[in-house]
């Protein structure tokens, strides 16, 4: 049967669609390493399962010979697709076309995409690759970048938005990523900033190259920008699978719950001993996660960043947690500026996705010191308070060991709606750390002491009496802001009983004005 014309020309023109800005380009994109926009997402999507829309859109700008340069898609490929069974919405930048530069055509298809994705409440992915606003359109780029984060604010909330920095990323183009729930950083083929080397250069006369100021290690280790960093493009795409299981499709649902068959009622014995006897040595917080979460399956966000504070997303029973935690063994675990708005970000992102939020506590206090008074600390430690107090899903919390002064408080506590705090018996919660506060009460005492070996002596005794009358779990408990002193082995099958009943937890308010929006210390 021969085929009708028609159908022959369709042929044709999706051919030249899927071959973006052409063969050339397209082996340019491979020699350094990056895939194209359609093999990002075939990797990405399950067989059979995309749709693209847009495909033929082009621009109609005509300045500096752009009537001579065009693409079918614009440059950008926009579908529908399934990842793990379930819908997503893909966007992918296409570096071969103009170098995915972002002109008005381009940026209406973004945000058609958001829409769909906001109207059906389907997760929002973007692959980001591209030189930014296209130059030769002018201010209609600038209107386009202005339409997509708008959109993506329409968005946040609504539905999760992961974005994948898989090339360059500069200038306004950031700020797309930037308000969007992750960024995934792909290492040695991206960067991200606001002004190149040659810009900053002569502003400020930094010489730097593109990755020293903005590569993948700079933002997941140091501007928090990176939440999650890959190998190349293929692991990339591995990450976002992944996080995508932990996920709710949009603010109406639960995250979807999976059978891991770690049993409900497994008690792990090594936690017992696992807190040392010297409170003031270390021990790693990783180990009393992965002990209590189903096994294997907790899922850490901004690793390499604020260190002294873990994030992430672990199964409980089967059902989805968001994991807040401090870590002893990196800078005592403190509160700082960056360990605030890492989990204050965490935090509300649970909240806003309906994902219970398990917090263990091992926290000696804010770090003190004028780089963190100077750099806002007050505000930085308040959005954690506002972030715990303003979530309504479950939250349940383990103190661990230390829980001193407002960061007591901060760490989930009963105080900010905390729903089901328990203590392991070698928890100290107090105002400040024993010694310290034996050395205040007791100081005329301690001035007595004829010799620096008698004083020690004194304030050994002292700081004994204040652990004993003050710093333990007991107190608290015999107020009711600790609903329970565990042993370290129960950890795990209370928190899952307790979840199961705080599965259908509603939210007891008190009643307040209606607002649009409160004023989080941002
Ligand atoms: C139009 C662009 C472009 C852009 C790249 N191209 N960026 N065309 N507008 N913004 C074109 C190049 O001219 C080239 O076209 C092709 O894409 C591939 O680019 P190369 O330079 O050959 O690739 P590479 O060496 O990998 O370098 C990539 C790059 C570089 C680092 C992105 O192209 C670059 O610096 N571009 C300019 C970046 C920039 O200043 N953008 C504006 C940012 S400000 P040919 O003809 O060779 O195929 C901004 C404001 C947004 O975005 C504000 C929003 C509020």
């Amino acid at each position: 049967m021969t085929l009708r014309p028609e159908i022959t020309k369709l042929r044709e023109l999706r051919e030249k669609a899927l071959l973006g800005g052409g063969k050339e380009a397209i082996d340019a994109q491979h020699s350094k390493g990056k895939l194209t926009a359609r093999e990002r997402i075939e990797l990405l999507a399950d067989p059979n399962s995309i749709v693209e829309f847009d495909m033929f859109v082009q621009h109609r700008a005509t300045e500096f010979g752009m009537d001579k340069r065009v693409a079918l898609g614009d440059g950008v490929v926009t579908v529908f697709c399934r990842v793990g069974g379930r819908p997503v919405v893909t966007i992918a930048q296409d570096f071969t076309f103009l170098g995915g530069s972002l002109g008005e055509l381009h940026a209406a298809k973004i945000v058609k995409a958001i829409q769909y994705a906001l109207s059906t409440g389907v997760p929002i992915v973007f692959l980001n690759d591209s030189g930014g606003a296209r130059i030769q359109e002018g201010v209609d780029a600038l209107k386009g970048y202005g339409d997509i984060f708008y959109w993506n604010v329409q968005a946040s909330g609504v539905v999760p938005q992961i974005a994948v920095i898989a090339g360059p990323c500069a200038g306004g183009a950031v700020y797309s990523p930037a308000l969007m729930d992750f960024i995934i950083m792909v290492r040695k083929t991206s960067f991200m900033f606001i002004t190149g080397p040659r810009v900053v250069k002569a502003a400020v006369g930094e010489e730097v190259d593109e990755f020293q100021l903005g590569g993948a290690e700079v933002h997941a280790y140091r501007s928090g920008m990176a939440h999650l960093i890959a190998e190349d493009d293929k692991d990339a795409i591995s990450l976002i699978k992944k996080l995508l299981t932990y996920l709710p499709s949009n603010n109406m649902e639960d995250p979807p719950r999976v059978d891991t068959g770690d049993d409900p009622e497994r008690r792990d014995y090594e936690l017992d001993n696992l807190v040392p006897e010297d409170p003031n040595k270390p021990y790693d917080m990783y180990e009393v996660i992965n002990r209590v979460v189903d096994l294997g399956t907790f899922f850490e966000i901004h690793r390499f960043w604020a260190r002294n504070a873990i994030v992430g997303f672990a199964r409980l029973n089967g059902y989805v947690v968001g994991i807040v935690a401090n870590q002893p063994a990196y800078l005592a675990g403190v509160l700082d500026i960056d360990a605030s708005d890492k989990i204050a970000r965490f935090v509300r992102f649970c909240d806003a996705f309906n994902i219970p939020i398990i917090t263990f506590v091992d926290v000696p206090g804010y770090l003190p010191g004028t780089k963190q008074e100077h750099g806002g600390i007050i505000r930085h430690g308040a959005k954690v308070l506002y972030a715990y107090s303003e979530a309504v899903v479950p939250k349940l919390t383990v103190i661990v060991r230390k829980a001193y002064g407002g960061a007591y408080i901060a760490m989930g506590s009963k105080h900010l709606g905390g729903d089901f705090v328990v203590a392991w018996p070698t928890a100290e919660i107090a105002v400040m750390g024993p010694e310290g506060a034996a050395e205040i009460i007791w100081r005329k005492e301690l001035e007595k002491a004829k010799t620096p070996e008698e004083r020690d002596e004194l304030l050994k005794k002292f700081t004994k009496e204040y652990r004993d009358r003050i710093a333990n779990p007991y107190v608290a408990a015999a107020r009711g802001y600790i609903d329970a002193v565990i042993e370290p082995n129960e950890t795990r099958p209370t928190l899952i009983k307790m979840l199961n009943y705080l599965l259908s937890k509603r939210e007891v308010r008190v009643r307040v004005p209606p607002r649009k929006h409160g004023n989080m210390p941002v």
